[in-house]
């Protein structure tokens, strides 16, 4: 079972993040953290804790953290995912409230108590795990791997930029130097994770309050990206980064030198991504670009069917 720590900001693709580590036998969850991003982080957080309370994923905990990014004016994307960050399914506020604990705190805490064996999946702006790096170094040696949903050879927020990266360029450039093993999970990948009717219909079948929920999200996040930028599905961005902690054999990836753009006009927040070993730079990132659809849509229905 591979230990992970989702670091989000719900969020409906986080969401489903979220619920796909919760049931799936080759994952443990052990904490979930949360920063603003789609959000503020007050938002964010307690989306979180909405999410984990109809799951009944209430064994973990869930700890609140930075609610700007580390230089830059926040920004959020109420245009895609709403004013609450998760608009769409109507839920009960929960019963059970964050850690007094702050994200950052809890991320290094669970870190140097680890053997080693930690995988940090942050499907959000990076301050969180910036600032855990920076407060205490001594996790770089303790993290597994990161596995980052963010970044791509194309933008969505600019054309240059991914949201998560754009967000927080300067923390993101900190990770990425980090010298931690990286998997990226940009959007040259998961837009092959688009929810198609039949998938969607798939996921009705299943019949649980889960995936009535997993529908109701979905509705929500289809009508947004086809207002914003015309698809015909919503991609479930977040759910790829689990699900290579799941099964990292429905990935093609390529190891490849990424940098991080944060003073260019038209690019700031860039991950550029050295495609032809043009730098002669030694790669720093396992960059993801193939999806096995059949693998990564069964693994997701297969999971929700775990929730009873
Ligand atoms: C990323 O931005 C957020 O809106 C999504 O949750 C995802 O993490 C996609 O660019
Ligand atoms: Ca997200």
């Amino acid at each position: 079972k591979r230990k992970i720590i989702i670091d989000c900001d719900p969020g409906h693709d986080d969401a489903i993040a979220i619920l796909l580590a919760g049931a799936n036998p080759y994952v443990e969850l052990v904490a979930i953290t949360t920063v603003a991003g789609n959000a503020e982080v007050e938002k964010t957080t307690v989306n979180a804790l909405k999410v984990c309370e109809l799951a009944g994923i209430t064994h973990i905990p869930v700890a609140k953290g930075a609610g700007q990014p580390l230089l830059r004016v926040r920004q959020t994307a109420a245009d895609i995912h709403g004013d609450s960050g998760m608009d769409g399914p109507t839920l009960p506020h929960p019963q059970k409230s964050e850690e007094q604990e702050h994200a950052v705190d809890l991320l290094i805490r669970k870190l140097m108590e680890s053997d080693g064996d930690i995988t940090l999946v942050p499907v959000a702006p990076l301050t969180n795990i910036a600032l855990a790096m920076r407060k205490e170094p001594a996790i770089l040696g303790k993290i597994q791997e990161i596995v980052i949903m963010g970044g791509g050879t194309f933008g969505n927020t600019t054309p240059a930029a991914e949201f998560n990266i754009y967000v927080d360029a300067e923390a993101a450039k900190i990770v990425f130097e980090s010298g931690v093993p990286i998997t990226m999970m940009g959007l040259d990948l998961t837009h092959q994770a688009i929810v198609t009717d039949e998938i969607h219909q798939r996921i009705l079948d299943v019949d649980n309050n889960v995936s009535h929920f997993v529908h109701e999200l979905l509705g929500f996040f289809a009508h947004t990206y086809k207002e914003v930028f015309g698809f015909a599905g919503a991609p479930i961005h977040d759910a790829c980064c689990v699900a290579y902690c799941i099964d990292p054999t429905a990935f093609g990836t390529k190891k490849l030198r990424v940098d991080i753009e944060t003073k260019g006009e038209h690019t700031y927040g860039m991950t550029v991504v050295d495609l032809l070993g043009v730098t002669g730079r030694e790669p720093n990132v396992n960059v993801a670009f193939t999806l096995d659809q059949d693998k990564f849509w069964d693994m997701l229905i297969q999971t929700l069917k775990n929730y009873t």
